[in-house]
């Protein structure tokens, strides 16, 4: 497929650019956002540019959806969805646990997608119906079926946005007796690659927006898992996210029996 070629070039130059940003990461380059915990760095808004002059430039008629600068376009059937950097408070930590995330959607439906994890030199690429890849080798989710065995992951960006109701503390207390392990990356876009790749059986989160899980999610689907959200539906990221290898779907959704979203 042309776009995911193309996706996957953009991306690779995208993760180059944030490298060598990251390098040099001043606290000049820092920038808050709505709250003083939400964090957008110059790196941040200097790959989406990249990303969208690309894009704007091979495909004209299509829309661009960026965390950074919100839509673009005349609402038509295609919508790149950008994610310039998931995982912005490592990148300014300076840990590995971040990527440039990207979905090319038409009419709402996931087309192709890639992730790029600079630090680790991981490139995940996915395509509807034809499987999801880590560096050319062939994705597959987890076959565990015993939650006791089972690495889950999730993240706290409720918290960030100052959540007090029905956060994720009270799913997290509950979830992390019952599992192998809890993981907390700071990524949603690489967590449902961890998910994808067999690692992880699952991934939650309250509270993430399109951008986060855009890519991430064609990922897990592609490699035989599963993405709904908390209800068991398919109105994520607006009611939570949950995405699993499948098997695990419904002992995880068991977790969520008195969820109430407050989201509108
Ligand atoms: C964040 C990461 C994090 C998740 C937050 C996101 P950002 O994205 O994906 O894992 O917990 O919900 O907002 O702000 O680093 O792009
Ligand atoms: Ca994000
Ligand atoms: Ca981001």
């Amino acid at each position: 497929m042309e776009e995911l070629e193309f996706l996957t070039g953009i991306a690779m130059q995208a993760g180059a650019i944030a490298l060598a940003e990251q390098a040099q990461l001043t606290p000049d380059r820092i920038h808050t956002k709505a709250t003083q915990l939400d964090l957008v760095t110059d790196a941040d808004r200097k790959v989406e540019a990249f990303l969208s002059r690309e894009i704007r430039n091979r495909f004209p008629d299509h829309d661009i959806y960026g965390e950074e600068t919100g839509r673009t376009g005349d609402r038509g059937e295609y919508c790149w969805i950008i994610d310039p950097i998931d995982g912005t408070t490592s990148f300014i930590h300076q840990l590995p646990n971040w990527c440039v995330s990207i979905g090319l959607y038409r009419r709402g439906e996931a087309l192709a997608s890639v992730v790029y994890a600079p630090a680790s030199r991981e490139l995940y690429a996915a395509e509807k119906g034809k499987g999801a890849y880590c560096n050319g080798v062939r994705l597959h989710v987890s076959a565990r079926s015993c939650l006791e065995e089972s690495l889950v992951t999730t993240g706290f960006s409720c918290l960030r946005a100052g959540w007090q109701e029905e956060n994720n503390l009270k799913f997290f207390d509950r979830i992390s007796p019952k599992v192998a392990g809890v993981r907390r990356f700071g990524s949603a876009a690489l967590d449902l690659c961890l998910v994808a790749s067999g690692k992880a059986e699952a991934f939650w989160e309250l509270g993430v927006e399109n951008y986060d899980i855009a890519a991430g999610e064609l990922m897990v689907r592609e490699a035989g898992g599963q993405v709904t959200d908390l209800f068991g539906k398919d109105q994520y990221p607006l009611h939570g996210t949950l995405a699993t290898n499948g098997v695990l779907q419904d002992t995880m959704l068991n977790f969520f029996q008195d969820y109430r979203c407050i989201r509108k």
